[in-house]
């Protein structure tokens, strides 16, 4: 199987007592790798992470101003105040045209924060998660910071383009120690969306083989066409192994104020309470304020930020397939992010996005940071304002013509 081109961790030195090697052994992120290499330079475009430049909008952070001013500074309902659950629970029926029950749902600080709680609830030592990649790197990091084992499935790449998932391939990577199947639709960093006929063939396999489904959908709404992606929640029954992991971060712009949520069969919610208990308590109640009033009031903002993103995805497509070396991009079709390949630059995709940063003042993401078989990519978040999404392919320009 092939093993995802891995960074060696950072140099820690002698701890002075017993630190678990499953967390001092994870390795540098790789992105991190790329961004220290500005070291704080303010003429880089960086646009390495996954967010947009747009700041969280004004009704939403006065919602919490005025939820602070009343008093919301005390420990609050540790899965979300009933008010945000029965929103979400709201917000997600109406969406998939199928009742979701507020028990389903819980409130986590952010989509992180509810992958790692729910691993925390599903992995024992060596137990396995099969991941479909390229990916997001955290959820890798966080089955291996449990002492479980990362278990990749990649998605192909077709030949007319594009990529495809192939489900009996995939089925073939689980065995009696895999707990867990991982897929991020619509995905970070391809925008590949998973199809509905596939959710139904997952879920099949999860339902016969007693495997978890954690869904990441947390890019759910960054969909050029429709109102969103095909979803888990359309086709599963409330018992179903099936853990939907969702975010505010995205399409609420609200990246900082680390607020989520989880769905899930309704007797699990006292596990993921617990968790959320032993890890931070409760998400603060004025950011849960300010949840409900983004998703009660939030839906033509929604529908900005897309607008907002196909602006930048369409200077973009017009741009970047043009350049020299860039091979293999195709327009998106969800999510807020460009991958695609440089040619000949496959044995050192690290530091060529390093060299990118140095030579053209643009960040972008190393593919190998997203799992195996991405050699050679690279992923950019155009989430960010045209004049700099125009700039930044500028100095790609400048840069790939004199590679
Ligand atoms: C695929 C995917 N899942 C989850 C997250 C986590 O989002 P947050 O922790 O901000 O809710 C991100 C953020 O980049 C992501 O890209």
């Amino acid at each position: 199987m092939a093993e995802a081109a891995r960074v060696a961790p950072p140099e820690y030195g002698a701890f002075p007592a017993y630190v678990r090697p499953a967390v001092t052994g994870i390795e540098t992120q790789q992105i991190l790798a790329v961004s220290q290499t500005a070291l704080g330079d303010k003429s880089v475009i960086p646009l390495w992470y996954g967010e947009s430049d747009v700041p969280t909008p004004g009704f939403i952070r006065k919602t919490a101003e005025a939820a602070l001013e009343a008093g919301a500074t005390f420990y609050s309902h540790k899965r979300g105040t009933p008010e945000l659950r029965g929103a979400l629970a709201d917000y997600m029926s109406d969406l998939y045209g199928r009742g979701i029950a507020a028990d389903r749902v819980s409130v986590t600080a952010s989509g992180m924060s509810a992958i790692m709680m729910l691993f925390q609830c599903l992995l024992d030592q060596g137990d396995n998660a099969v991941i479909v990649c390229p990916v997001w790197p955290n959820a890798q990091s966080v089955v291996r910071a449990l002492g479980g084992e990362a278990r990749f499935h990649a998605l192909d790449r077709m030949p007319e383009g594009g990529w495809r998932l192939d489900v009996e391939a995939l089925k073939q990577k689980c065995d009696a120690r895999t707990r867990a199947l991982f897929v991020n639709s619509p995905n970070n960093p391809t925008g590949w969306v998973l199809p509905a006929e596939q959710i139904a063939e997952l879920l099949a396999f999860a339902r016969e083989r007693g495997i978890w489904i954690v869904a990441d959908e947390v890019y759910a709404r960054m969909v050029y066409e429709g109102r969103a992606a095909p979803s888990f929640l359309e086709q599963a029954e409330p018992d179903d192994p099936v853990l939907i992991v969702n975010s505010f971060s995205k399409s609420w712009a609200m990246t900082g104020w680390r607020v989520g949520w989880a769905v899930h069969p309704a007797n699990f919610g006292d596990l993921l309470g617990n968790m959320i208990e032993f890890n931070y308590s409760c998400v603060p109640p004025f950011v849960m304020a300010a949840a409900e009033v983004a998703l009660k009031e939030g839906e033509p903002f929604v529908g900005q930020m897309i607008d907002y993103c196909r602006t930048g995805r369409d200077i973009v497509a017009q741009r970047l397939p043009n350049l020299p070396h860039v091979a293999d991009f195709e327009t998106p079709e969800a999510s807020f992010y460009a991958f695609f390949r440089v040619e000949g630059t496959q044995a050192r995709t690290l530091a060529f996005a390093q060299e990118l940063v140095r030579t053209a003042k643009v960040g972008v993401a190393p593919g190998t940071a997203f799992g195996p078989g991405a050699e050679g990519w690279y992923r950019l978040c155009f989430a960010q304002k045209p004049e700099t999404v125009a700039e930044a392919m500028n100095r790609l320009e400048g840069a790939l013509t004199r590679l």
